[in-house]
């Protein structure tokens, strides 16, 4: 049912923590289950220079948040603002169409983290 790559980011999930005094920060629950996700960015110039997140989910959320942190990873914060959940789900070789709902936790939760960065930096 989960590809090899949602098991693997599931069983050994990547950049799993969080940052102290982050400089955008998102948590985003889940309308359909209830399950939540934190998202935590260091930006410098414009840069993701390290992320990290947090979730109480199933294994959709764990994989999806895992490949996404690497996928924005050193990219400039409007790259990151363009990333779907589509196209995470795309680099996982898929996911259960019942599971699509737990890819948008990760897409929801970045954008919150990088909005909450471009308010802090514009105020
Ligand atoms: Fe809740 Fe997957 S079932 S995030």
């Amino acid at each position: 049912m989960y590809s090899e790559k949602v098991m693997d980011h599931f069983e050994n999930p990547r950049n799993v923590g969080t940052i102290e005094n982050p400089d955008g920060y998102g948590k985003v629950g889940s309308p359909t289950c209830g399950d939540v996700m934190e998202i935590f960015l260091k930006i410098e110039e414009e840069t993701i220079v390290d992320v990290k997140f947090r979730t109480f989910g199933c294994a959709s959320a764990i994989a999806t948040s895992s490949m996404s942190t690497e996928m924005i990873m050193g990219k400039k914060v409007e790259e990151a603002l363009a990333l779907t959940n589509k196209a995470v789900a795309q680099a996982l070789d898929g996911l259960p169409p019942a599971k699509m709902h737990c890819s948008v936790l990760a897409e929801e939760a970045i954008k919150e983290a990088i909005e909450n960065y471009l308010e802090k930096k514009n105020s």
